[in-house]
């Protein structure tokens, strides 16, 4: 089988029983993107607000209203510019965005609140377009039951999988997951929603819902068609270049059990250095030059930054060789993005790319990642390193594919159960993938001993010694009672340890 198809198999196929294939089908015939396929940013391009409409007039209310918003634009570079509230609020009131009935009477002009990339695109396209192009622009498309197939429905029931779902055993009903509930929809809006958006959803007067409004998840989608929160790295209202370029723009999102990035850092020789120097650190410019605005590599300076020759840019993917977070860790050969641009051109929703990444491909990503470590160290230390990340990948890819030969036979003869969460095969090879397995190799791509090893492989290790007594134990049970249900009954209660 071919490692994509591979992929996808072990992904939906074995972990949530769906079949994704038509899916991926249409996910990767997608056509090449581009800005002006959204006629709302054509039309927004073009649009010159009412000059009757002033500023003056928004901080008129608004100053009084929201002071610490109106002073956090005021120390912006948007103020120094004459880039004012107008310039991204104000609307044609047919605007799909609109908040019709907003106190700005006598025009045909009205406010939106939310503000998506399409207006940062007017006079932002460049980095619009690299961040479409970019993995964080699926982040809100590829797990919402609205994105119309196998994976997303899976997702969503990840997402509202908890126990009240089942029967509401234990859990008040009016928290048990039904479209009527409206308070079950709130809480979800705490989960997923937060890091990778969720479809931003109006009431009539176009005012935003609170089950999906606010969030600065990173790829919210919104009714014009907008992708993207660029309020994610860059908060509102100072939308400051310098703040985004700090580690901690990554960390609220980038850490925790199944992708400790922050962690890793931190425990980095990198993060030393950084957490020792920090006043010697200058990220109020681009510019990274090695003993003068930092000493050692941050995130912004490995995944965006212009430094020894790369241009600076907003698609985090394209210096990545591989996809690390993937059940099966494979080269990353399929060039942009298709979720965001799928939604930004106004279609359904789609599962994405999984091998988007750099537009040259693999080896190119990897070049470029390579550049960004020689302008401190030399050829043949990053050569050696890189051979050993490479290693790794493989290692863990072996160590995947040994669970999923196992679970397929189990699977075969009946020896799995069927609500696979409460199946301790399944919960261990999920966190041997989705915990461990990405500490593993996210660790050792970023230089965390720790995590590449006592949190990672040690710990993929033990799932797959503990995967293989449950393997034999099953099968050797089968051959006495002869039934796979039976054998799942009398099984003693095998506990999971714990994998923090
Ligand atoms: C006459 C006073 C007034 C003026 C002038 C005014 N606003 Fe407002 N604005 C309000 C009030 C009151 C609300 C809250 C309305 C509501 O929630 O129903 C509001 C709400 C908003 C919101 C939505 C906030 C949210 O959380 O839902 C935005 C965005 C906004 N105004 C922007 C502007 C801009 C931009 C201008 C200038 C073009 C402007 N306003 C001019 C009074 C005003
Ligand atoms: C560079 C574009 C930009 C400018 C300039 C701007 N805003 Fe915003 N505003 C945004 C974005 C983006 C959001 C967040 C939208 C979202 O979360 O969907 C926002 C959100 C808001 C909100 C709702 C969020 C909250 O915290 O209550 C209000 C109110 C608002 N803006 C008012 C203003 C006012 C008043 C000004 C002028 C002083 C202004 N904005 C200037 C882009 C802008
Ligand atoms: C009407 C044009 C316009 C719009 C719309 C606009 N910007 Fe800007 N933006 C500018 C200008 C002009 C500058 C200042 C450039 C400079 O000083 O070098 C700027 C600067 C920036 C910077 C760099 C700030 C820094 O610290 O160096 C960021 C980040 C930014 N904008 C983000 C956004 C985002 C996000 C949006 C959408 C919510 C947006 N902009 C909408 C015109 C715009
Ligand atoms: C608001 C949350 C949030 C912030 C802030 C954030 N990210 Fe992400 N990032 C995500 C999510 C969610 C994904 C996974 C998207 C997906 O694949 O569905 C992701 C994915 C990525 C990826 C992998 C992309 C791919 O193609 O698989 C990289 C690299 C990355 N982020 C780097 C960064 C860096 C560097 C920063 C800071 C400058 C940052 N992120 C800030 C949420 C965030
Ligand atoms: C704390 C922020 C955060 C929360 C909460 C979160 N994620 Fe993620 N998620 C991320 C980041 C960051 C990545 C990227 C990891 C990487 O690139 O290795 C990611 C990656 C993923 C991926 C793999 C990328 C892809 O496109 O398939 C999926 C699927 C996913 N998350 C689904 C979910 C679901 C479903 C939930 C809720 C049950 C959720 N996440 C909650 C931050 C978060
Ligand atoms: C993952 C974090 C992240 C997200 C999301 C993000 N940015 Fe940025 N942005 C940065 C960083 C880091 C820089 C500094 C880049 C540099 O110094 O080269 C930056 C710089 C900028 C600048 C200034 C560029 C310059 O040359 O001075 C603009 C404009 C900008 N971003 C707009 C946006 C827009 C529009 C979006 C939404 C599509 C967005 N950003 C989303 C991290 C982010
Ligand atoms: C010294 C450079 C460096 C620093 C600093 C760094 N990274 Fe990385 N990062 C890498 C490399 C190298 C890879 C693996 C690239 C590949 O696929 O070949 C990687 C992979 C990732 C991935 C995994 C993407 C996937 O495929 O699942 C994420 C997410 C990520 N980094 C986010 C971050 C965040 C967030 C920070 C800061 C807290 C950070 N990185 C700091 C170099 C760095
Ligand atoms: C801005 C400079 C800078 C950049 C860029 C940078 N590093 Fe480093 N790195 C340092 C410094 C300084 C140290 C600490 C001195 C040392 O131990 O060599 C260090 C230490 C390390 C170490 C630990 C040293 C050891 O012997 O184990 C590794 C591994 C490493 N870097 C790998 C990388 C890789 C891989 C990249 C690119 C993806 C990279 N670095 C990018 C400055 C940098």
């Amino acid at each position: 089988m071919e490692k994509r198809e591979r992929f996808l198999m072990s992904f939906a196929g074995k972990l949530f029983q769906a079949t994704l294939m038509t899916t991926a089908m249409i996910g990767f015939a997608y056509a090449a993107p581009t800005l002006d396929s959204n006629k709302n940013y054509v039309k927004l391009k073009n649009f010159k607000p009412n000059p009757k409409i002033e500023n003056k007039q928004c901080l008129s209310c608004h100053k009084a209203q929201d002071p610490g918003l109106v002073k956090d634009w005021a120390h912006s570079k948007h103020a120094k510019a004459g880039v004012g509230c107008v310039q991204c609020h104000v609307v044609p009131k047919d605007y799909p965005n609109a908040f019709k009935t907003h106190p700005l009477k006598g025009t045909n002009w009205t406010v939106q609140a939310a503000v998506s990339s399409v207006t940062c695109a007017k006079c932002h396209a460049k980095e619009v377009k690299e961040f479409m192009n970019s993995g964080h622009s699926r982040g809100g498309a590829q797990w919402l039951k609205e994105n119309e197939n196998p994976h997303g429905k899976a997702m969503t029931k990840l997402a509202y999988g908890y126990e009240g779902m089942r029967g509401g055993a234990g859990i008040d009903k009016e928290f048990t997951l039904n479209k009527d509930n409206p308070k079950a929809n709130l809480t979800v809006a705490n989960i997923c929603v937060q890091c990778h958006g969720t479809i931003i959803k109006l009431n009539s007067q176009g005012k935003p819902l609170p089950t999906t409004w606010p969030s600065d998840g990173i790829a919210s989608l919104y009714p014009d068609g907008g992708v993207g929160n660029c309020v994610s790295c860059h908060s509102r209202h100072k939308f400051s270049a310098e703040e985004a370029r700090q580690p901690a723009s990554c960390s609220n999102c980038h850490l925790g059990p199944d992708h400790p990035d922050k962690e890793v850092f931190e425990s980095s020789v990198h993060g030393h250095i950084f957490d020792t120097n920090e006043k010697d650190y200058k990220f109020d410019t681009g510019k990274q030059i090695p003993g003068k605005t930092l000493r050692a590599a941050t995130c912004f300076t490995c995944h965006m930054s212009s430094i020894n020759d790369l241009k600076a840019t907003h698609n985090v993917s394209e210096r990545l060789k591989w996809n690390l977070w993937a059940p099966n860790s494979f080269e990353r050969t399929g060039n942009a993005e298709t979720a965001g641009w799928a939604w930004w051109s106004q279609k359904k929703v789609l599962r994405g790319n999984p091998k988007a990444g750099n537009l040259q491909g693999p080896d190119e990503a990897r070049s470029e990642m390579k550049q960004t470590c020689s302008s401190c160290h030399d050829a043949a230390f990053i050569s050696n390193y890189f051979k050993r990340v490479d290693a790794d990948v493989n290692l863990y890819n072996q160590y995947r594919n040994l669970s999923v030969k196992m679970y397929k036979e189990l699977k075969a003869k009946g020896l799995i159960k069927k609500d696979v969460w409460s199946d301790p095969y399944f919960k261990l090879m999920y966190y041997a993938w989705h915990h461990e397995g990405r500490r593993m190799r996210q660790g050792a791509a970023m230089g965390s001993p720790d995590y590449a090893h006592w949190h990672g492989v040690f710990q993929v290790m033990q799932d797959i010694r503990e995967m293989k007594d449950i393997y034999n134990y099953r099968m050797r049970m089968l051959k006495k009672l002869k039934d796979p249900k039976k054998v799942l009954e009398q099984e003693p209660p095998m506990p999971v340890v714990t994998h923090e």
